[in-house]
């Protein structure tokens, strides 16, 4: 079945998968069809060996204006207990690929969640990202309290959750939030030029680097060199180590095919 609330295009010649989220008349507010029709996307794209790199992103309006209220308004606990909505973050989270969040306006709430689900950020300048729950007599509820804390410490997080307030794309960037700022009208370019670039490397190398980095965030310093040593290891049963060392020795260009 196609789906309603994303739109996915694949560049096969680059590599590049690109799912845009396509709610505009709700500011691409979360409801649980999208993040399910989310989720399936990147599970097939992830699976697909034609695809090396994926971009998510909004329109120039809004990444994302957080989970939708409507939808949550009248829940119970054991209704959100029951329903258990950010268990499709769970499965998200897994993709192995490396995910850009491409970002332009608001990116709120879930919005920025899923932003920094993300493993890196393209932001044009007019972004917008905050965690506004606490306006709602809630509070972050799909990583916001925690990843948000480890990108930009815990001053700005702790005012940004407390009061609500958004930050600019510039204060995002200080803060180490976003990797890089364009104008508008770039920003998706921008993200596709990057997604491009990851795209050319060993597919295995950028899935087990994606892997090493994500743990030095829930292991100890000890535990995670070791990961790191043991995926490092690990490549050299690979074609594309052989294939993209000797390339160096031949000072020519890699081709590297994902075996
Ligand atoms: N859920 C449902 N609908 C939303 C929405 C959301 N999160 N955000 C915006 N919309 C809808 C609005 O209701 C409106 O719909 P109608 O035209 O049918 O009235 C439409 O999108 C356009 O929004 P606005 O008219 O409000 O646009 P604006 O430019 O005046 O304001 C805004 C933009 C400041 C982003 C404002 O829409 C806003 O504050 N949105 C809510 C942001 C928020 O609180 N997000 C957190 C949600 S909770 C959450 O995400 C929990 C979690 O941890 C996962």
């Amino acid at each position: 079945m196609q789906p309603e609330f994303i739109i996915v295009h694949q560049q096969v010649a680059t590599h590049v998968a690109h799912i845009q989220l396509n709610r505009p008349n709700a500011l691409n507010a979360l409801n649980l069809q999208l993040m399910t029709e989310l989720k399936t996307a990147l599970q097939t794209l992830d699976a697909d060996d034609q695809v090396r790199a994926i971009i998510i992103s909004g329109n120039e309006k809004a990444f994302a204006a957080g989970a939708d209220i409507t939808q949550m308004a009248g829940k119970s606990a054991i209704d959100m207990y029951n329903t258990d909505q950010f268990s499709t973050w769970d499965a998200i989270k897994k993709t192995k690929k490396p995910i850009i969040a491409a970002v332009s306006g608001f990116a709120l709430g879930g919005g920025c969640e899923l932003a920094m689900l993300c493993d890196m950020i393209v932001a044009s300048e007019t972004a917008r990202f905050g965690q506004p729950e606490i306006k709602l007599g809630v509070m972050p509820g799909a990583g916001g309290t925690q990843r948000l804390t480890r990108a930009v410490g815990k001053a700005l997080a702790m005012e940004m959750v407390l009061t609500g307030r958004f930050i600019t794309a510039a204060e995002a960037l200080q803060a180490g939030l976003v990797n890089r700022i364009t104008p508008v009208e770039l920003y998706l370019e921008e993200a596709i030029k990057l997604a491009k670039e990851i795209a050319g490397m060993s597919p295995l190398a950028t899935k087990m680097a994606k892997e090493a980095v994500l743990k030095a965030f829930d292991s100890s310093l000890e535990e995670g060199l070791h990961f790191e040593r043991k995926n490092f290891y690990l490549l050299f049963a690979s074609d594309d180590q052989k294939e993209g060392m000797q390339a160096f020795i031949e000072k020519r260009a890699p081709r590297f095919t994902g075996k």
